[in-house]
């Protein structure tokens, strides 16, 4: 692995052998991330040494989108402490699609904190008083895993918003069975804006480069998350980080994983790297075609599937 991660066109090779994969749709949901280049695609890394390696388009950047999700529980976490968090969202991947509304038959909690309802009842805890000191709180949260602040993209937020009717219909259904308290549309409001945050690759890579390294940035050296939470992040991410794909994930990949909807995938490879890569044709569970051949690629040739 070591010596592979040395050679100059490792990845370089790799983005070469799927440029020729051009399947998948640019996601029409939310008009603003279908105007994403299709041909784009990038790929990073970055090992637990700050070592970094990348290829392709990593000048793009794109809207962070669900693979805000591992970063938003684990701040739910560190806030709120565990026995809160396991009482309001469960631990069970639904094999339903990211946006199921069905909830827990009998708690109604939401399944897990990957999937949107999940998500939005963890958004439901961030804190701050209003929403400017919540927006900071965002901010926060990603520049210690990312080391900058990131910019925001204010068109896929308003986009969001305005065609977020599936999500505001989960939001009144887990208030009806009061899994989640405040008001809606606040919440709603804070979950459309960590989805909407800017990234490349690189960042992606540096995020998944913290989680592997026990929660601290191997660039700025500084604690993102305490890592006591680190294995309730991981698992989740594992069983439910790639939706309805994560049990041939698992078994293709086998490492723990976020996907998000404009062609976002985050890898972690636990005590060596982060992996990032970026291409915005998805498959019809909202994963990018090309990101998941290249983390199947790399996981054959670095042998990382942890079993
Ligand atoms: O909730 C939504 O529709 C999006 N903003 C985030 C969904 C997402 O990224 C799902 N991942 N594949």
């Amino acid at each position: 692995m070591e010596s592979l991660i040395k050679s100059e066109n490792f990845l370089e090779n790799i983005l070469e052998k799927f440029l020729v994969e051009t399947s998948g749709k640019l996601p029409a949901y939310i008009p603003e991330l279908s105007k994403a280049r299709p041909e784009s695609f990038a790929i990073s890394i970055v090992t637990v040494e700050g070592k970094i390696l990348q290829a392709g388009d990593i000048k793009t950047f794109f809207t962070i989108q669900s693979i805000a999700k591992p970063l938003v529980h684990g701040l739910a976490l560190e806030t709120h402490g565990r026995e809160k968090i396991l009482n309001m969202v469960g631990l069970e991947p639904t094999g339903d699609s990211y946006n199921s509304i069905r909830l827990q038959p009998g708690s109604h909690r939401p399944y897990n904190p990957m999937v949107n309802a999940g998500a939005l009842a963890l958004s439901s805890l961030i804190p701050g008083e209003n929403p400017e000191l919540r927006f900071h709180t965002l901010q926060n949260l990603f520049e210690r895993y990312i080391g900058h602040v990131p910019n925001f993209d204010e068109q896929v937020y308003q986009s969001e918003k305005k065609f977020g009717n599936h999500n505001r219909a989960m939001g009144y259904l887990m208030l009806n069975f009061k899994v989640l308290q405040g008001d809606v549309e606040e919440i709603l409001d804070d979950y459309c804006k960590e989805c909407s945050f800017l990234v490349n690759t690189t960042d992606l890579a540096l995020i998944g480069a913290t989680l592997a390294n026990g929660g601290k940035n191997p660039l700025t050296q500084k604690q993102a998350i305490d890592p006591e939470y680190l294995a309730d992040i991981l698992s989740v991410m594992f069983t439910c980080g790639m939706y309805d794909f994560a049990g041939e994930w698992a078994y293709k990949v086998g490492i723990p994983a976020k996907s998000g909807v404009s062609g976002g995938i985050l890898g972690v490879v636990p005590g060596k790297m982060g992996i990032g890569v970026y291409s915005p044709l998805l498959d019809s569970r909202g994963n990018s075609v090309r990101g998941i051949k290249v983390f199947q690629e790399l996981a054959e040739i670095l042998q990382f599937n942890i079993f």
